[in-house]
């Protein structure tokens, strides 16, 4: 059955950002956070190496801007930097005071080092687990605080747009009832898409569904084409890509080619340490065999750390690896790049905004051009904090009016089993083709093959959808070939190779063209704009 209500505002995704912007929201108006399964599946929770912060005044919060601009080759936006590294000891500070407990010694806060930055700046929680302690301190936090309800396992299935704004939206509950809930103002802070890709760092969660749902209300997406590919992720045949935190090479782990070579000074001055993209294209060069197909294994060693008992100091990773009879101490680790964050998504201004009233977004589903075409490492979970803070500022401060939205029409009728099995088939086709042709190395012929498998998918979910089938898988396929479409075709534009968009065929900069961000509108094209 379908049904109707009504909230001051409503969230959707339980991350760092959506939680940050609830406590806020929670002050003035009811929130309901809508997420799509139980709270703390989300990106936030399997951050591992930390949060990156400069406690320690002026001086470290001008060098946290300079890192950040310098990893984003050429096109962070300035002023969304400046936000972030001056705002953000604010937010830290905050966050210890709601109940984070990050590692400390003696009463100093430890600080770890990871790739392109100049200092150690980046503080942890339980040794590698800083995403998971963020997570329930701030679930705890909102909680408590009685105008915060919390919707699990529930999809959003569709924005509600009334002449131009954003006045509610569809949630699909795990009985198939469907809900259509008004809101004053709506903020997407749903993460990112690494699903969208075959080997990804992130939970099956991770579909892209606020940023598909904001494009089809009439969204502008923006640097679509710039996905973050972790460059160490466990490399075992049938086991997930498990993230290997690059706090291990900010504790000095080495990087190994198959003849035991460290490769890296072949590739940029600060060795393991060099910006992500960097090292994730150097692994991709140094696994590439000599032979069409022909794979070889790059690891991650440890061996030769003394004075760290690694155990402790990384005891998730440890845990993991032990599963499959690895070991930090004794072991060589075998590595490879995996889709994990996304610089682009849902253009915003620095409060939230997006082009359409009464949607804002935050964190990974919005791009302020805060990390340009490569994010800086641990800056993910302060972006959220600081930008889903700013977001809920500006939905308080537009103080819209409700309207009330009808309630839907019908309620979607459930996929058959072979349905289910069928759209399972064309989603991997989908994930292995964008991995193959618009992962770390693209050009335009792969980028062609890439919408052609992006097209066979959209087919077949048509189909469905015109047979009047729904359920969150369908939600979820519907999302990331929207997103696949959207950095095919901001892929394909930026003829040129720039952070984490590497073209085969345009190697070098562009900067008299490209020194822009990239739009992805309502007509399906992309045009650059300076910002
Ligand atoms: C990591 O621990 O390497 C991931 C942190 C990040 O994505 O910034």
């Amino acid at each position: 059955m379908a049904m109707e209500s009504q909230v001051d505002f409503l969230v959707m995704g339980a991350g760092v950002a959506g939680l940050r912007a609830a406590v806020e929201l929670a002050r003035h108006g009811d929130v309901l956070v809508v997420t799509k399964e139980s709270l703390g599946e989300s990106n936030t929770h399997y951050a591992q190496g930390g949060i990156a912060v400069a406690m320690e005044g002026d001086e470290d919060v001008a060098l946290h801007f300079e890192d950040t601009v310098n990893a984003g080759d050429g096109i962070v936006y300035r002023p969304a930097a400046e936000a972030l590294v001056s705002e953000g000891p604010v937010r830290v500070a905050e966050l210890i005071e709601w109940g984070t407990s990050f590692d400390s010694e003696g009463g100093e806060l430890l600080r770890t080092r990871e790739g392109a930055h100049s200092l150690p700046r980046i503080l942890h929680a339980n040794g590698d687990a800083t995403g998971a302690e963020i997570s329930r301190s701030l679930v705890a936090f909102a909680q408590v605080h009685k105008r915060v309800r919390f919707a699990e396992w529930t999809t959003v299935t569709g924005l509600v747009v009334a002449e131009g704004r954003v006045v509610g939206a569809d949630l699909l509950g795990r009985d198939n009832r469907l809900e259509r809930v008004s809101a004053r103002a709506m903020l997407v802070a749903a993460g990112g898409a690494g699903q969208v890709y075959s080997d990804t760092t992130n939970p099956g969660v991770a579909t892209g569904d606020g940023i598909a749902l904001a494009a089809l209300a009439g969204a502008e997406l923006a640097d679509m084409e710039f996905y973050q590919f972790h460059p160490t992720a466990l490399s075992l045949p049938g086991v997930p890509r498990f993230l290997l935190s690059e706090a291990l090479r900010g504790e000095g782990a080495y990087l190994r080619n198959d003849h035991g070579e460290r490769f890296m000074e072949r590739y940029h001055p600060l060795l393991e340490l060099a910006p992500r993209d960097v090292v994730a294209r150097a692994i991709t060069r140094e696994g590439i065999g000599e032979r069409p197909g022909e794979m070889r294994v790059v690891h991650l060693d440890m061996r030769h750390i003394k004075g760290i008992d690694l155990h402790h100091r990384f005891p998730g990773i440890s845990a993991f690896l032990a599963k499959y009879g690895l070991d930090l101490v004794r072991d060589l680790i075998p590595v490879r790049p995996a889709a994990h964050y996304l610089m682009g998504g849902i253009r915003t201004d620095l409060t939230g905004r997006t082009n359409l009233a009464g949607l804002y977004a935050a964190g990974e589903a919005a791009c302020t051009g805060v990390h340009g075409a490569n994010r800086l490492a641990s800056n993910s979970l302060l972006e959220g904090l600081v930008f889903g803070a700013r977001a809920a500022l500006s939905m308080l401060a537009d103080d819209l009016p409700i309207t009330v939205a009808h309630p839907p029409k019908s309620v979607p009728i459930p996929l058959s089993p072979l349905e289910e099995q069928t759209l399972e088939e064309q989603i991997a086709k989908l994930q292995a083709a964008m991995w193959a042709y618009a992962g770390l190395l693209r050009q335009e012929s792969t980028i062609h093959l890439g919408f052609a498998s992006q097209e066979a998918c959209a087919e077949g979910l048509a189909r469905l959808v015109k047979q009047g089938k729904g359920s969150r898988r369908l939600s979820e396929a519907r999302a990331m070939i929207h997103v696949a479409h959207a950095i095919l075709h901001s892929a394909l534009a930026r003829t040129e190779s720039r952070g984490a968009h590497f073209r085969n065929d345009y190697p070098q900069h562009d900067d008299k063209r490209f020194l822009k961000h990239s739009i992805f509108g309502r007509e399906e094209q992309v045009v650059f704009e300076e910002w």
